[in-house]
């Protein structure tokens, strides 16, 4: 007689690489017999992948694991674990403050989960943050065979060298590691037998890759013109790039490179060179705009994508100024801003704050002139023709929702299926959406 599954719950936070995370893990725990539900009623096992990039992300972490209380008195074999960034930046400091929590791992001993594991069954309070020698996705069982979706994320760098004063990257995912060329090659062409279409690179510094090559070192637009070669794989996509480490290669791959798509999000933080500096970005404003010019030189019809932090330490209102001018210069089609938050054990949590008013006022201007671009260029995709990828079935009957090159959700009417990859003329622009007909 074979054991009934069992049931394990992963709630995701944070960014597309703790995404990625969760699914090596649900796979990893899969050779242990557990299979993944949705819901954390009824679960053995849930795993909270957390993020600590800013305050409010920690924080939710805490509530969440409140609310589990309930399972764990009517399930005393339930086990809880922390995963994630929180994990390791506060490590047994949460096994204090939450005495629920039989496990914590951080993100670069995902590899050890299944042993840990039954640490905790065995009832020992199971804790992993170091840093191993191996790499985690190197010793993490393969992924199975089943059919996926049409797009998927595919880590191909961790961790950062870069040390911005307000992040605490560096600190919780560790020094700047790239994942060998064959490894990465191996895991597409896998992707792409179970239907993947798309595959979007990721790395918390991703154009800062120099992964192995059989002994030569490749960058990231190596890497992209190699897989460009993987038959079946049709879009490719990276995210998160640092300005510093837009190499000519990479600039060129945005012109030259058919299946790498036109988008690029390419964070800036800030517009005023003063808070450039104290920030530690290693590049001016001015760099950034010119720099911004040469990649759309390459490849005219790029959407750029950015991050904005206001309020940073000593921000002044000539500062912000100088950041509202730079969007203005650049035109995004895509941002994310943030109030800055004082995160422990980085450089600026040690700096005297702006005026928490004055931060919120900034961040509305902010936000209500990107929103603006971003609609500006959604709507000037009406009247083109782009290409496609449906994801799923629409709202409406007999409609599919898509993403177009530029990354825009895309309604159809059409009879189409997950995907299918297909030209668009884009007819309509509605608030978060476009509409379209193939063409
Ligand atoms: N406060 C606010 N925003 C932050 N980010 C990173 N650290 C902080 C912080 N301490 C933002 C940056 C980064 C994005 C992922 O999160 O804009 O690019
Ligand atoms: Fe953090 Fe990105 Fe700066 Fe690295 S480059 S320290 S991940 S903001």
């Amino acid at each position: 007689m074979t054991e009934a599954p069992k049931k394990l719950y992963i709630k995701t936070y944070g960014c597309q690489m703790n995404v990625y995370d969760s699914e090596r893990m649900a796979e990893a725990m899969g050779g242990q017999g557990y299979e993944q539900v949705s819901s954390p009623e009824g679960a053995d096992m849930i795993l909270l992948n957390t993020c600590h990039i800013r305050e409010k992300a920690a924080e939710k972490v805490y509530s969440e694991l409140g609310r589990y209380k309930p399972l764990k008195a009517a399930n005393p074999n339930l086990m809880i674990g922390v995963a994630g960034c929180v994990a390791q930046a506060e490590g047994e400091e949460i096994l204090r403050r939450q005495p629920l929590v039989d496990l914590v791992v951080g993100p670069q001993s995902y590899h050890r989960l299944p042993a840990l594991e039954a640490r905790a069954r065995g009832g020992e309070k199971a804790l992993d943050t170091d840093f191993p020698e191996e790499m985690k996705f190197e010793h993490l069982p393969t992924r199975p065979k089943p059919r996926r979706g049409p797009t998927a994320f595919l880590t191909v760098q961790e961790g950062c060298d870069k040390f911005c004063a307000f992040c605490v990257v560096p600190y919780t995912r560790g020094a700047e590691v790239s994942r060998p060329v064959s490894r990465i090659l191996k895991e597409a062409e896998g992707l792409v037998e179970q239907g993947v279409r798309e595959i979007t690179l990721l790395g918390q510094n991703v154009n800062a890759y120099h992964g192995d090559a059989g002994g030569e070192t490749w960058g990231l637009a190596q890497l992209i013109r190699r897989l460009a070669a993987v038959d079946g794989l049709d879009r490719i996509r990276f995210t998160t790039s640092h300005p510093r480490d837009m190499d000519d290669d990479l600039i060129a791959a945005h012109g030259d490179c058919e299946k790498l798509m036109p988008y690029l999000h390419l964070p800036v933080q800030s517009g005023s060179d003063r808070i450039l500096k104290r920030m530690n970005r290693g590049h001016t404003a001015e760099e950034y705009i010119r720099l911004v010019e040469r990649i759309r030189a390459a490849r005219p019809d790029i959407l750029m994508s950015g991050d904005f932090i206001v309020g940073f330490p000593e921000e002044t209102e000539e500062d912000f100024r100088a950041t509202m001018a730079l969007v203005e210069e650049v035109r995004y089609g895509q941002c994310f801003s943030f109030k800055y938050s004082a995160r422990p054990g980085t450089p600026a949590a040690e700096r005297p704050m702006v005026d928490p008013a004055e931060a919120d006022d900034r961040l509305q201007r902010l936000q209500a002139l990107l929103t603006r671009q971003q609609k500006a260029a959604q709507d000037a995709m009406v009247g083109r023709t782009v290409g496609v990828l449906v994801e799923k079935p629409g709202r409406l009957p007999g409609q599919v929702v898509g993403k177009s090159d530029h990354l825009h959700a895309v309604h159809m009417t059409a009879a189409l299926a997950p995907g299918d990859l297909v030209r668009v003329r884009i007819t309509e622009s509605a608030p978060n959406s476009l509409a379209g007909a193939l063409v």
